[in-house]
């Protein structure tokens, strides 16, 4: 027996061809890639934030309707009607009701519009430290309560380009 036949008696035996096929391995990625997608939709809609009512949810808006009318009516006018011809003035303060554009804004936006100036150089001062959160909150729960039904259900935030403050 010659040395060369012995060696390859003794040969490891050839590798297993591959088990997986390479066309299900990209199947199985593809399954893989799909499960963190929907995952991360459930975690997008599930974010607080991700739907414009959800701040307001919990809150109590005939608190809200008193810290307005301490705070605020005297340059939104009672019911946010806006100040008298605000359009005519220099940084008039708008109606914060229907009929101007407060509705376009997300809770989270006037909350945030609140407690820190709609912009920097506003005439409305900033309320952070004198109102809570929850008190900006509450307050926003108050403003849509002044909103008609329609544009509550249909209109706020992303939505309102689909509405007019007819409605
Ligand atoms: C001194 C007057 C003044 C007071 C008081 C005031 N605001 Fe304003 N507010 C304004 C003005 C003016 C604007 C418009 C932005 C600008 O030009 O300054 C405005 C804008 C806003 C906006 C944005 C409206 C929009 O359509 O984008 C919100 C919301 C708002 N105010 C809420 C409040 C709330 C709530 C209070 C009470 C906690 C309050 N404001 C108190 C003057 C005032």
């Amino acid at each position: 027996m010659s040395k060369r036949k012995r060696d390859r008696k003794h040969a490891a035996p050839a590798p297993a061809p591959e088990k997986v096929p390479a066309a299900k391995k990209g199947s199985l990625a593809f399954a893989l890639g799909g499960v963190v997608v929907i995952g991360l939709v459930v975690a997008l809609f599930s974010w607080p934030g991700a739907s414009s009512g959800s701040l307001t949810a919990s809150a109590k808006p005939a608190h809200g309707e008193a810290l307005y009318n301490k705070y605020c009516a005297s340059c939104h006018g009672p019911n946010g009607l806006g100040e008298f011809n605000w359009m005519n003035k220099d940084r008039g303060a708008p109606p914060l009701d229907s009929s101007a554009h407060a509705w376009h804004h997300e809770d989270a936006q006037l909350v945030s519009m609140i407690l820190d100036k709609p912009v920097s150089d506003s005439r409305m001062p900033p309320w952070r430290g004198i109102l809570s959160r929850d008190d900006a909150i509450d307050i926003v729960a108050y403003i849509k309560t002044l909103w008609t039904p329609f544009i509550v259900a249909n209109c706020q935030g992303a939505k309102h380009m689909q509405c007019t403050s007819t409605h």
